[in-house]
């Protein structure tokens, strides 16, 4: 599959599953198995479940075969993600047949998007939940397990979990996510998001300040602070009102100084960014503090006008990439990174040698490429057709990989001789002798462990050697 040898995002993370609960595995009242699909955010709900979940005595497993609940948390964004869920959905029926007691659950993008239909598509499924709806899964289960099938698909306009400790379960104690906010407003003409997420809203800025502290505290030393579109994060202080004066409100770039703030030795990160959205008070509170990673994730998707004005993208391509040229400006050793999609309804020839030239001139160090799926109930659904052949769509996606495969190493190139700060995030998957990290940048490096003691979560500065496409490799030296 070409979408499976592009650098795909979402889909590629998938199937982890939850570390068992830290309890007394006497008392729990059932186990449930989690496995998310999709985007961080959707992982990073999987550990609001999972804390909702632990709150009502239940246990998390690893071990499918040991659950009692069997929960898939999915995504709707292309039609491959899909697809995938369904399959799993087949091993979970055989599963269940000599297991009649278990119980099932979708949750997520794809419980929103299908909502009971699920139920008559799926006869196995005993419960859909939507995303705004995990507070009500203990009710939930009790409902399911009368026999009857429950459903929560209510989108909500205030519902940001802030409250809830998500359980860091299956981490490698040193990076995390925290969600800063839910749901989006743009309405890109080929997105499911805003129809299965709902509309936007931010979190409070001190529970957020508060869980990022904690993480610290806890020995985390890196936060990604995520949303669809954290650029407009916006939480107004309400405590803040004063008779007759409006109350204070926390903009992203005020947000990111405050979790840069927290110590100097926790790094900071987000994602993912709006190119029509981020501002130039965001790149200069990026500038001013070291521990705010030098990179953005900045979404092109096009570089062609017509074609982001059909996505209704509300972006240029000179806009896009003078947005490039001011980031480079600020922060000369600024990491970017970017998502294309290739073949979108009417796109032509032409128009699509503008993404490729989009993305030489961006000189992207990475970018997640998709060909164009139509997603049912969008506004491109409703209003275009999808009239690239898929052949051609693939033969586009495999030129935009092309590319980006020889932007990637170009880049890393560039890197050798140049000496980094490495936060080591555990050993390399290739061998026990060497550690893995990555710089500001985002950039994995792996480098031999020598005699020096080290550990996971130790910053250390390395020098680079050698390096492939993905991957740079060198060793460390003295700061
Ligand atoms: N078809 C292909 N790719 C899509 N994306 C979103 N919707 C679609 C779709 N219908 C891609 C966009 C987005 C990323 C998360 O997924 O590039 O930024
Ligand atoms: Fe995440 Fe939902 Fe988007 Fe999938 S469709 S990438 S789960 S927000």
């Amino acid at each position: 599959m070409l979408e499976l040898a592009a650098k795909v995002h979402d889909e590629s993370r998938q199937g982890e599953a939850y570390a068992p609960f830290a309890g007394d595995p006497t008392v729990y009242r059932k186990k449930f198995y989690i496995e998310s699909y999709g985007c961080q955010m959707n992982f990073s709900d999987s550990e609001i479940v999972a804390s909702i979940l632990n709150g009502e005595g239940f246990g998390a497993t690893r071990n499918l075969e040991e659950a009692d609940l069997v929960f898939l948390n999915t995504c709707s964004i292309r039609e491959k993600a899909e697809q995938t869920v369904r399959k799993r959905l087949t091993d979970f029926r055989k599963m269940k047949e000599n297991k009649p007691g278990m119980l099932i659950g979708v949750l997520g993008c794809m419980a929103e998007r299908l909502k009971a239909k699920f139920l008559e598509e799926e006869k196995l499924v005993d419960m859909v939940v939507g995303p705004d709806a995990y507070r009500s899964l203990p009710g939930l289960i009790e409902e399911a397990e009368t026999g009857q099938k429950a459903v929560n698909v209510l989108l909500s306009r205030d519902e940001t979990y802030a409250d809830i400790s998500p359980v860091r379960l299956d981490s490698n104690g040193v990076t995390a996510f925290v969600s800063i906010m839910r749901g989006c407003n743009n309405m890109c003409s080929f997105c499911v998001v805003p129809f299965t997420r709902g509309r936007e809203r931010s979190r409070d800025a001190h529970s957020i300040v508060h869980e990022a502290a904690d993480l610290f505290n806890r020995g985390f030393k890196e936060v990604t602070l995520l949303g669809q579109n954290v650029d407009s994060y916006y939480w107004v202080d309400e405590a803040t009102q004063q008779q007759g004066e409006t109350a204070r409100a926390v903009t992203f770039a005020e947000l990111l100084e405050k979790v840069a703030l927290i110590s100097p030795d926790l790094r900071v990160r987000f994602s993912t960014s709006h190119p029509k959205d981020i501002t130039e008070e965001v790149l200069l509170t990026m500038a001013k503090y070291e521990n705010i990673c030098k990179y953005i994730h900045l979404p092109i998707q096009s570089g062609n006008t017509r074609v982001l004005q059909l996505m209704n993208r509300t972006y240029t391509r000179e806009w896009y990439l003078a947005k490039v040229d001011q980031i480079k400006r600020i922060m000369p050793d600024c990491g970017i990174s970017s998502d294309i999609i290739a073949g979108f309804c009417t796109e032509t020839e032409e128009e699509h040698r503008e993404t490729i030239s989009a993305m030489e001139h961006s000189r992207y160090d990475m970018s997640y490429m998709f060909f164009y799926s139509e997603r049912p109930g969008t506004l491109a659904a409703r209003r275009y057709k999808d009239d690239v052949p898929e052949d051609v769509k693939k033969r586009r996606l495999q030129e935009i990989v092309e590319v980006q495969n020889r932007l990637s190493l170009e880049s890393n190139q560039r890197d050798i001789g140049r000496s980094f700060k490495v936060l080591i995030e555990g050993e390399s998957k290739r061998s026990n002798d060497d550690w893995m990290g990555r710089n500001s940048q985002n950039k994995v490096i792996v480098f031999p462990k020598g005699a020096a003691e080290h550990k996971k979560g130790d910053y250390v500065w390395v020098k680079v050697n050698s390096c492939t496409q993905a991957t740079l490799l060198g060793e460390m030296v003295t700061a």
